[in-house]
């Protein structure tokens, strides 16, 4: 198993049914990662620990997925120079706008790059990450250009029912 590029992390395995479409497109680009629960709050020196740990292993960069008082892609960000993108979960009671504002309101100097709410925002970030490494390697930049010319190719195909 070749090291991972991309640590995913999230702050609870009822995270992982969304996370899991992270992992997907990683998966689908042959980009190696590493995902684990670790929460901001719950067990804050475990993730600093790994932050570091991973970080040596040669990681280049964190998805961070969270609900409710979603800090764990800002700690993150407090502790690292490597891109930090968020994901904010749909929380049970506010539908995942407090994730998505507790992610996006990153003070001034510390930044986080979040993405939507739920699926669509993880599948993004995946794919966002995809796009980070592929500056630096022109195999995966193919692989991510042939996969937009077959959603776009899938778009031009699709047809209507006729009334
Ligand atoms: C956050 O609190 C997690 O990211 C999760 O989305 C939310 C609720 O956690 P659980 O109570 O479901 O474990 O830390």
């Amino acid at each position: 198993m070749s090291k991972p590029l991309v640590s995913i992390l999230m702050g609870s395995a009822n995270d992982w049914e969304i996370m899991q479409q992270v992992a997907r497109q990683l998966q689908d680009f042959g980009v190696a990662y590493d995902a684990r629960v670790i929460s901001a709050h719950r067990s804050p020196d475990l993730l600093f620990d790994y932050i570091k740990d991973i970080s040596a292993q040669g990681a280049q960069c964190f998805i961070a997925g969270a609900g409710g008082a979603a800090h764990l892609a800002g700690v993150i960000a407090g502790k690292t120079t490597l891109p930090v993108l968020g994901v904010p979960m749909p929380s049970k009671y506010l539908q995942g706008m407090d994730s998505l504002l507790s992610i996006v309101q990153m003070p001034k100097g510390i930044p986080v790059a979040t993405f939507a709410i739920g699926e669509a925002g993880a599948a993004n970030a995946g794919l966002f990450a995809v796009a980070m490494l592929a500056l630096n390697d022109a195999d995966l930049a193919q692989r991510l250009q042939a996969f937009r010319i077959k959603q776009a190719d899938a778009i031009k195909a699709t047809t209507l029912p006729t009334l």
